[in-house]
């Protein structure tokens, strides 16, 4: 017993490891009839779609492939329960017209794969399958059965979102999960749970893509796509935006200090990623770049200068950097005023 079930172990070690390239195994109920249909449930989600892959061996050559859904394995009963026919001109069951196709239209190639499109829970249940060829006495139909398992749809929309600059178009897209040949699905976008106004359109059958024009105001905001297949079976996925912008430098502070006092300025200015904000004082020829005679802070903006004197009165210039490429400027004029010495004039 123990040998048998370290035997099996073995077994099912080795077909793991080879890549399990086999999709079913064959039954052949009659000599010259045979099936292979995937061994084990197949599951699938509410809105896309599954395959039942599907090769078949019969003495006669292939006319109509007919499928039927049984709700149990054991049940058989034919013309009631059939979700297929090749031939058009048969009935078959209202909910599942318009959703199921053979994968290989050519019959005499005996690939009798179907796929089942815009699936609901409601088709989960076995599939058997009958083949008939041009003669009325040419007609089979196998016993064995797909086991099909519809759960409720989880997978999530794909959106991406390119690096955003403020004031520069860009597109968003948002693919469909599942890649079905059923009703196209629809797409909506929306800000904060709000419509958007932007438009977008499906540049493929499962991509939608939306143009607009970043401003600062859609930094840390969400976008959703929600993705509804037939049947109200939706999906979405949400996103925080980051948008890359740099408003104008802002300088606040006294300008007027006296002497022996501290003069305390201070740069600002909103952009995402921050900015690095540097001081420098304009001399009458040029632009020293010399931050010894004070103390700065890049990432607040403080500029503080102690014990002012009449030296430090001049033009100060705030730069604030952002992304290593845009610098934006302002300057502020410091004038200290004399108390205690006459010196200053
Ligand atoms: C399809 O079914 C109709 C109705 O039973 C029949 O008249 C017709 O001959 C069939 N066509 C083929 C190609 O088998
Ligand atoms: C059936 O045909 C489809 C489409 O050509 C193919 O992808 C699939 O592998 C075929 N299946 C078999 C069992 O031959
Ligand atoms: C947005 O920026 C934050 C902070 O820099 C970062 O953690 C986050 O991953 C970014 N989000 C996207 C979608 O790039
Ligand atoms: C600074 O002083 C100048 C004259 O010295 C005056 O015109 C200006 O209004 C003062 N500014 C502030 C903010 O007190
Ligand atoms: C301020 O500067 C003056 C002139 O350079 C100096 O005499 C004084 O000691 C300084 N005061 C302080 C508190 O550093
Ligand atoms: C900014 O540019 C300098 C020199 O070109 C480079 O060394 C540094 O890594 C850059 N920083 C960023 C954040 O790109
Ligand atoms: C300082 O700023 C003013 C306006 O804020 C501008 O007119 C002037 O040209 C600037 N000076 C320098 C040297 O950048």
């Amino acid at each position: 017993m123990f040998l048998l079930i370290w035997t099996t172990v073995f077994l099912s070690g080795i077909s793991a490891d080879t890549g399990a390239s086999v999709w079913g195994q064959q039954h052949c109920p009659q000599q010259g009839y045979c099936v292979t249909l995937s061994e084990g449930e197949l599951t699938a989600e509410a809105g896309l779609c599954v395959v039942i892959p599907c090769s078949v061996t019969t003495i006669f050559t292939p006319r109509h492939v007919i499928w039927s859904k049984c709700k149990t394995a054991e049940e058989t009963l034919w013309d009631s329960n059939r979700i297929f026919h090749t031939n058009k001109s048969q009935s078959v069951q209202s909910e599942f017209r318009g959703r199921v196709s053979l994968l290989e239209p050519d019959v005499s190639q005996r690939n009798c794969s179907i796929m089942i499109n815009d699936l609901r829970e409601s088709d989960s249940g076995f599939y058997q399958l009958r083949v008939e060829g041009s003669k009325q006495s040419e007609a089979f139909t196998f016993a064995s059965k797909a086991a099909v398992t519809v759960k409720g749809l989880s997978q999530k929309p794909t959106v991406v979102i390119p690096p955003l600059t403020a004031g520069q178009q860009t597109t968003l897209t948002c693919t469909a999960p599942g890649l079905c040949s059923g009703s196209a699905p629809k797409f909506t976008w929306s800000w904060r749970g709000k419509t958007t106004a932007y438009k977008s359109e499906e540049t493929q059958r499962h991509t939608s893509a939306l143009t607009f024009n970043p401003l600062p105001k859609h930094h840390s905001t969400s976008v959703t796509c929600t993705v509804s297949f037939r049947g109200d079976i939706t999906t979405e996925e949400t996103q925080t935006v980051n948008v890359s912008y740099v408003k104008e430098v802002q300088i606040t502070g006294s300008r007027n200090v006296t002497e022996g006092e501290t003069l305390s300025l201070t740069c600002s200015v909103e952009s995402f990623p921050p900015s690095l904000i540097t001081w420098a004082k304009m001399s009458e020829s040029d632009l020293q770049e010399d931050t010894d005679t004070f103390t700065q802070d890049q990432r607040t903006g403080a500029l503080s200068i102690y014990n002012v004197t009449a030296e430090d009165s001049g033009q100060y210039v705030c730069t604030a950097t952002h992304l290593n490429k845009t610098h934006k400027m302002r300057n502020v004029t410091v004038t200290v005023i004399c108390e205690y010495t006459t010196l200053c004039f």
